[in-house]
């Protein structure tokens, strides 16, 4: 029996960085609302049976709205206060899932996602029970305290990460698990979670896209605009 795909769509921020007075989700790129792009990314991908969608307390109704022409949005829940406890409001939505479907977990906030990235996601569960997309850093990158240089690791062993992020579901419960017991909890993604509290879990890493980018900061939303015009959406 093949197990169920469930994309989450985290849309749980509010955009304190963009500013924008509301959520940078409900901004519109290309005359679309970012957060419909991602949501529509997904729903139209043959290998996704279902998306959960998690949105700010506040702005429910807004998100239910925007979702409801997507067919597999199958719900749309209230976040938390961190990108971790929106995570952990998803996965209490999908607790009647197995074990072994997939999950993946992807940023409203990354319009771009496209069909070939989810594709490689998904090739990589059936082999790894945890994946990541990554993309190569032009920039150095160095670790910092105090305002000194403290790590200088090659370049060439770097790479940024994108979404989604893809697990087993039994995987990443038991991540959250060990997580939520821990006071000091902090993790920027998913795969941190799992680095940390399973870490001996391999994280296969496949290619990222560098248009897959996360709409953060205003000037992302010109870049944002730049790329509506010249990639295909769904
Ligand atoms: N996110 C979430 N729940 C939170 C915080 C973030 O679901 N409590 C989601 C965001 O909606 C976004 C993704 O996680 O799609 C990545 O987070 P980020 O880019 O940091 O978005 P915001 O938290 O909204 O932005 P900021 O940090 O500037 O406030
Ligand atoms: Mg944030």
């Amino acid at each position: 029996m093949s197990m169920r795909t469930v994309a989450v769509v985290l849309a749980g921020g509010i955009g304190q960085r963009m500013g924008a007075g509301r959520p940078k989700q409900f901004l519109e790129v290309g005359g679309r609302p970012i957060l419909s792009l991602a949501v529509a990314a997904f729903d139209a991908h043959p290998g996704v049976d279902a998306v959960v969608v998690v949105m700010a307390a506040g702005h429910l109704r807004a998100a239910a709205a925007l979702t409801a022409p997507y067919g597999k949005v199958a719900a749309v829940v209230e976040g938390g206060d961190t990108r971790t406890a929106s995570t952990v409001a998803a996965l209490t939505a999908l607790a009647a899932e197995h074990d072994d479907a997939k999950v993946l977990f992807h940023d409203a906030a990354r319009p771009f996602v496209d069909a070939a990235t989810i594709d490689r996601v998904l090739a990589a569960l059936d082999e790894a029970d945890a994946v990541a997309v990554g993309v190569p850093s032009a920039d150095t990158i160095v670790e910092v305290a105090d305002g000194t240089v403290a790590a200088m690791p090659a370049r060439h062993t770097l790479v940024r990460f994108q979404t989604p992020q893809g697990f087993r579901l039994g995987l990443i419960r038991a991540a959250y698990d060990r997580a939520l017991a821990d006071p000091a909890l902090h993790a920027t993604d998913d795969c941190g979670i799992v680095h940390r509290y399973l870490p001996d879990v391999p994280i296969r890493v496949v290619a990222g896209d560098e248009r897959n980018l996360k709409v953060t900061h205003p000037l992302d939303i010109v870049i944002a605009e730049h790329l509506a015009t010249e990639t295909e959406t769904v």
